[in-house]
């Protein structure tokens, strides 16, 4: 398979090379598939894998689209505490079908100023957030999304706060790179190409808003992912 996504020649022979664990799922227990048994399920295994190439392709795609500046927002006035019911909610249905119990709540008061943004690209950086929160926390930990507007009403503040693996503190600059995964049993464990923060990153940068992350680098402790959106200006 080749992806023209319009990098340079370095970038991509090393994205290509940096790929390929991945996409045969050697990245996620160190195996690969060719050590599997016959007797395992094929159609369970294909599933997968079209899995695994299905997220890949998505987020090379934006990608692809973010650096061609092909992304082209449609923004509106925005309800976060609407969007984060919306995505909490989805996460809580892959809790129970997936039979992994995890405590996810929402912290917003009723009264919030709407944003100014493109609502399919907020869901995006919410669940994006929300979904790592869900996959590096292991099961009946807690996740919290809580809203405000800080000092000042000009802009909305969401953070999201799970108390999973964490962040070495030697990593955390690294995070928001393309790429970059974290070496943790159940990051390992956890299909993903690296690119979903990278993504959320340039999607918040577009909206002119800021995005960061906190973790004391102590699993148990958890990390909060932060971002914030400019208030919606009726004129
Ligand atoms: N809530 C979190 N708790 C612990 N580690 C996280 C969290 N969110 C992101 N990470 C780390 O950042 C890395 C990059 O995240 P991301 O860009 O979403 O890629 P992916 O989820 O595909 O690995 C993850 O592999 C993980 O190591
Ligand atoms: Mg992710």
């Amino acid at each position: 398979m080749k992806f023209e996504v319009g990098w340079d020649g370095q970038s991509r022979a090393s994205y290509a090379h940096d790929l390929h664990p991945r996409l045969c799922g050697c990245a996620s227990d160190g195996r690969g598939r060719r050590g599997q048994r016959e007797s395992d399920s094929l159609p369970e295994h294909r599933q997968e894998q079209h899995g695994r190439l299905n997220i890949l392709v998505n987020d090379l795609l934006d990608v692809s689209r973010i650096e061609s500046g092909r992304v082209t927002l449609s923004p509106q006035a925005l309800d976060l505490r609407e969007i984060a019911e919306d995505v909490i909610g989805d996460i809580l249905r892959r809790s129970q079908e997936e039979n992994r119990p995890m405590a996810l709540s929402l912290d917003a008061p009723k009264k919030l100023p709407a944003v100014y943004g493109d609502i399919e690209r907020v869901r995006q950086i919410l669940g994006n957030l929300v979904d790592n929160a869900y996959h590096y926390t292991p099961e009946n930990g807690t996740i919290t999304v809580s809203i405000h507007s800080p000092n000042g009403g000009h802009e909305v503040q969401v953070d999201v706060t799970d108390n999973g693996v964490g962040i070495p503190l030697d990593d955390q600059t690294r995070v928001f790179e393309r790429f970059y995964r974290g070496e943790h049993p159940l990051v390992l464990a956890t299909p993903g190409t690296g690119l979903g923060l990278s993504i959320v990153k340039e999607i918040v940068e577009m909206h002119k808003g800021r995005i960061w992350m906190k973790s004391t680098g102590v699993a148990g402790d958890g990390s909060i992912f932060s971002f914030t959106l400019p208030v919606y200006d009726k004129q």
